[in-house]
């Protein structure tokens, strides 16, 4: 072959190669290849509340514009039932940073509020350039202890406006006075949670919710790029993480982005960063923050979030070193609920652990709420107390006093799988089975139409 015709070839593997790009984004969104439907402007969105280190006395506000506003701010009042908040609000500059996407330069802005009032309904609204915002109601945390319900939501992923809205728009129905919604990772799926256009639908996806309740993310590999440095890969946050979500910052050494803690009326949060653990080799900087956090944890109850299982439930797939340097740490210190992602099923199982005087252990919950759908694994199948294949779920929590009420619902309204735990004296806790006796779903063909055999549904619209 000549070199023109080197060239030539070059050029057409090229193309195509752009062509695969633009038709993948095309299917992952609704909007179509070549139309842009998320520019920033200067009205606000993608507004999110998100925790303080202490919920009880703050919360923080991000939200985007385009970068012609320049004078980004936040109001603040007491909610009224007189529609005169403006003339009792404060006002306070936000800090800005610009992000570049494929949609637009845009600006990212955040005030973190502080000194607020435990318990105390709150509007908020920001700045745009010579607009705002709507008033929007939320309620800081009760100092104390007071019972309390958070959602949770697995992988979203893919076709998120398509087909994982109607799963947070269902959540919301069911449970409208949950002060938390929990996402486990894999919000997104472009490379390194660095397309913009779908950040746009996991917004659109959620709308007010985002912004009225807490939202408390934790990353997936899907938020991570892989980069080679020094001879090894390492897993970098996406730069849209921490500039649309700005967490407390009171997290595991050099991960202040993706990894944090707060306590909320009786519960400790603690939101892990598995895809460092897993590529980046910081499982055991994680275990020793975590060890930390434990040891001096006055709260009754304890819940850990992050992205890949502690026991695997897909085909396939496996992650000892969660088991080596994080597993011993939740038994020992009596971690209560385990909530987790990634391998796109169902699956539910506990522990019994010794130092638990012959009580369950942590809880361990994989779960997913878009549409990719994997195959549930043999080993999973003899072991979890409950799975599923082949179904978009979402999670309600309902924590009160000594007891905890978890239930899993399907996407349609069927209560899937639920289960309390119930502290008595000496720390001894007991498993409540309430799962309901329906079949256990799986996948109705053998193979996807790419001909795997591992999944259900490989993530582009049929
Ligand atoms: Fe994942």
């Amino acid at each position: 072959m000549n070199e023109t015709g080197c060239v030539r070839l070059v050029c057409h593997v090229a193309l195509l190669a752009l062509l695969t790009i633009g038709s993948a984004r095309a299917s992952n969104t609704l909007v179509p290849s070549g139309a842009s439907a998320y520019e920033p402007s200067g009205f606000p969105d993608r507004i999110v509340a998100l925790p303080a280190a202490d919920p009880a006395t703050g919360f923080t506000v991000a939200w985007r514009t385009d970068v012609e506003v320049t004078a980004p701010l936040l109001q603040i009042a007491e909610a009224l039932d007189s529609p005169d908040l403006a003339d009792h609000a404060r006002e306070i500059r936000a800090r800005s940073a610009t992000l570049v996407s494929e949609n637009g330069v845009a600006r990212h802005h955040h005030v973190r509020l502080e000194n607020l009032e435990p318990d105390t309904l709150y509007a908020y609204r920001v700045r745009g350039r010579d607009t705002w915002s709507e008033w929007i109601h939320h309620r800081t945390a009760a100092a104390t202890a007071r019972p309390f319900s958070f959602l949770y939501f697995g992988d979203a992923q893919n076709s998120v406006k398509s087909l994982y809205s109607r799963v947070i728009r269902e959540a919301w129905r069911r449970s409208p006075r949950a002060a938390l919604a929990l996402y486990a990772g894999d919000l997104v799926n472009g490379r390194a949670g660095e397309n913009d256009t779908e950040w746009g639908e996991w917004f659109d996806a959620g709308g007010f919710v985002h912004s009225s309740v807490l939202t408390v993310p934790a990353p997936g590999n899907h938020e991570h790029d892989d980069e080679e440095r020094d001879g090894r890969d390492h897993y970098i946050l996406g730069k849209h993480w921490p500039l649309q979500f700005p967490v407390p910052g009171n997290g595991a050494p050099g991960l202040r982005h993706s990894t944090y803690w707060f306590d909320y009326q009786g519960v400790r949060f603690i939101v892990l960063d598995s895809t460092s653990a897993l590529k980046s080799g910081t499982a055991d900087i994680q275990a020793q923050w975590l060890r930390g956090l434990l040891e001096r944890n006055p709260n009754d109850w304890t819940v850990v979030m992050y992205h890949h299982p502690m026991f695997s439930v897909s085909l396939d797939r496996d992650n000892p070193e969660l088991r080596d340097h994080w597993l011993p740490i939740f038994e020992r210190f009596g971690v209560d609920l385990v909530l987790q992602g990634h391998d796109h099923v169902y699956g539910r199982g506990q522990s019994v652990t010794r130092e638990s005087n012959g009580g369950v252990g942590p809880v361990y919950v994989v779960s997913v709420s878009g549409p990719k759908q994997y195959r549930v694994s043999d080993g999973a199948r003899r072991t979890m107390g409950r799975h599923a294949e082949n179904t978009q779920l979402y999670q309600r929590v309902r924590i009160d006093e000594d007891m905890l009420r978890y239930e899993a619902w399907t996407v349609t309204g069927t209560l899937y799988d639920a289960f309390d735990l119930v502290k008595a004296g000496q720390g001894v806790k007991r498993l409540v089975e309430r799962s309901p006796s329906s079949e256990t779903r799986r996948c109705p063909h053998e193979q996807t139409r790419s001909g795997r055999k591992d999944r259900c549904w490989d993530g582009t619209e049929w």
